[in-house]
């Protein structure tokens, strides 16, 4: 099975060509599942989510492929503070809802995708994110429900690590009780975005009398060209999730998971190195 995750399209600084090669790229690829794990707007404007609308449509279209997309903190208004605090999703819903869902079930998968956003916080900057009791608790119900499922994976925005290199930053609110959630309920995966810098690292958790490893994955921007410091190239990630028991699986159950980066080379996406602190 294939899933393509990609994250921080910022329409309103995307490269037009960057776009119609990740849909060229995206549509080769064949994918199950495509998950967008937020900031599809630089500034929450209608004409950027129309733009990012738009292309998520078309990706559908192309590949037939349900498409799971959360909301980022580019996604809530920015200029306009009354819908920022009064309806801070209001535009996200109506473009971006019309052309994804929030979570995906089927007999191989089964994604869900919670809202790490926030119009403020008491912390200084609330643009790193959280989690709230209510999203803690639908995560355990709805990988506890889907506890046959052979893949399943939990989509936020915000990152639960964070490199050392980028000190200005931190991991998302309630992360740890999140993350012993996710590990309890044998959850493989967290797809996010936010840092603008592809990473996979492997969370090996205690869980009762045994270990359970949640893979953090982190794509970077597919497709704007505001970039920290030019030193990351734009990409996507593509999970290749092996059957459990079949050619090539692990024997205990537990799908293999690959994941292989797709960067841009200035021309195309390309299949990449493996991402900076890749340990699973
Ligand atoms: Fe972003
Ligand atoms: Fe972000």
């Amino acid at each position: 099975m294939k899933i393509v995750h990609c994250s921080d399209i910022h329409f309103g600084t995307e490269d037009p060509a960057i776009v119609r090669a990740l849909e060229s790229r995206i549509a080769e690829i064949e994918p199950d599942l495509i998950v967008a794990s937020g900031d599809f707007t630089m500034a929450g404007r209608a004409r950027e989510f129309a733009g990012a609308s738009s292309l998520l449509r078309r990706l559908g279209e192309a590949t037939g492929s349900p498409i799971v997309a959360t909301p980022g903190n580019h996604d809530l208004p920015v200029y306009n503070l009354l819908a920022r605090f009064v309806r801070p999703l209001g535009r996200y819903r109506r473009w971006m809802g019309a052309v994804s869902q929030r979570a995906f079930v089927d007999e191989r998968v089964a994604v869900l995708s919670l809202n790490s956003a926030r119009p403020w916080d008491f912390s200084l900057n609330w643009s790193n994110g959280r989690l709230s009791t209510k999203q803690i608790l639908e995560a355990d119900r709805f990988f506890a429900a889907s506890a046959d499922v052979p893949f399943r994976a939990l989509v936020v925005h915000h990152p639960f690590h964070v490199p050392e290199a980028l000190p200005g930053f931190r991991r998302i609110g309630r992360c740890d009780e999140m993350l012993d959630v996710l590990a309890r309920r044998r959850v493989h995966a967290v797809l996010s975005g936010h840092l603008h810098l592809r990473e996979v690292i492997a969370r090996d958790m205690d869980i009762e009398a045994d270990r359970w490893t949640v893979r953090l994955v982190q794509a970077g921007t597919a497709t704007s060209v505001r970039e920290r410091d030019g030193s990351e190239r734009n990409s996507f990630n593509l999970l290749r999730v092996g059957r459990p028991g079949g050619l090539g699986a692990e024997t205990d159950g537990v799908p293999t998971v690959a994941i292989e980066p797709q960067v841009w080379d200035g021309e195309r996406f390309v299949v990449g190195d493996a991402a900076a602190g890749a340990s699973g």
